[in-house]
């Protein structure tokens, strides 16, 4: 049942079905870490058929014990979530993801005895009338060039211990993303001090509207000193001068420090995605 391999046909069917669902839905069912996994083995998947079609699909990451699944709109509410589902292990348990929180995913955790564990923000607003950030006499801000990317990648896990997917991004991680096709280093903002980087704010242009604070990070050693709003306004005044007139992020709930900065900045939520759990498992 279970594979770490799939066929091109395969990776096909599930992009497909994935967009059936994105079409139904108005949210997409799976990640950027799922889509990445139909072609690098990085997950394990169960696609459920019908006549040769994918008309469900679970991806189960083991090393987030994460797993994230969708069911074709046609063919709800006929137990195939649940039997994908059952496919996972309950120990360690498995955080399923629900993109958007839709009401057929509450209905389902609701059915199952699954409950909010953490949940994951999507905010924005408008690259016009931007919020300024002097920059302190002590900060030198540039851009990211290749022999910055072992610095970059020791401040990234020390700054996100408490956030496992981000936190844990390698050499072989930030290799792939400096290979995607949207990846602009003057887009990649640099802060260091007199002891080296002390942060740095990746945005990413996502389509011709929007920009996105893709990754902000300051180092433990220097927060609290303002360098998060310092870098968040250089990157939003970056992603302005390509003419964007919008721009999005991504926060986990759990980290209100962040909130409450986009918040100051004028960020507004505009979406949610609930990771869910076990209800047993958690208490
Ligand atoms: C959530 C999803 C995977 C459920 O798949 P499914 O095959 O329809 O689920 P099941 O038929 O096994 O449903 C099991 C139970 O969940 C509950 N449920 C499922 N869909 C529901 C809905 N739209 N409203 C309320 N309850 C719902 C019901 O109690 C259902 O049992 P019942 O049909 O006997 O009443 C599917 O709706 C989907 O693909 N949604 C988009 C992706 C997504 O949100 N994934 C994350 C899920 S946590």
């Amino acid at each position: 049942m279970w594979t770490q391999d799939l066929s091109p046909d395969q990776a096909r069917q599930v992009r497909d079905l994935a967009r059936q669902a994105r079409a139904n839905d108005g949210v997409d069912p799976l990640n950027e870490e799922a889509y990445r996994s139909l072609t690098d083995q990085t997950a394990r998947h169960v696609i459920f058929n019908n006549n040769n079609v994918a008309i469900g699909y679970l991806n189960y990451s083991v090393r987030f014990a994460t797993g994230q699944f969708v069911v074709h709109p046609e063919h709800r509410r006929r137990g195939i979530g649940t039997g994908l589902w059952r496919q996972l292990p309950s120990s360690p348990p498995v955080g399923l993801w629900a993109f958007g929180d839709l009401p057929a995913a509450q209905g389902f955790a609701a059915a199952r005895g699954l409950r909010p564990e953490r949940g994951l923000l999507k905010m924005t607003r408008p690259l016009a009338a931007l919020p300024q950030a002097d920059i302190p006499p002590d900060l030198v801000l540039r851009t990211f060039t290749a022999t910055d990317a072992d610095e970059l990648l020791a401040l990234n896990a020390a700054a996100f211990t408490h956030h496992p997917e981000q936190g844990q991004l390698d050499q072989a991680g930030l290799a792939a993303r400096l290979a995607e096709p949207w990846f602009d280093p003057a887009g990649l903002i640099l802060a260091f001090d007199a002891d080296g980087m002390v942060g740095f704010h990746w945005t990413k242009q996502v389509d011709a509207h929007t920009g996105e604070v893709y990754v902000i990070a300051v180092a433990p050693r220097a927060q609290g000193r303002g360098y998060g709003k310092v870098l968040l306004a250089a990157g939003m005044s970056h992603l302005a001068t390509q003419g964007l007139p919008t721009v999005v992020l991504y926060v986990d709930t759990a980290d209100q420090t962040a909130v409450r900065m986009y918040e100051r900045a004028g960020f507004v939520t505009v979406h949610r995605d609930v990771r869910y759990i076990p209800i047993q498992e958690q208490e």
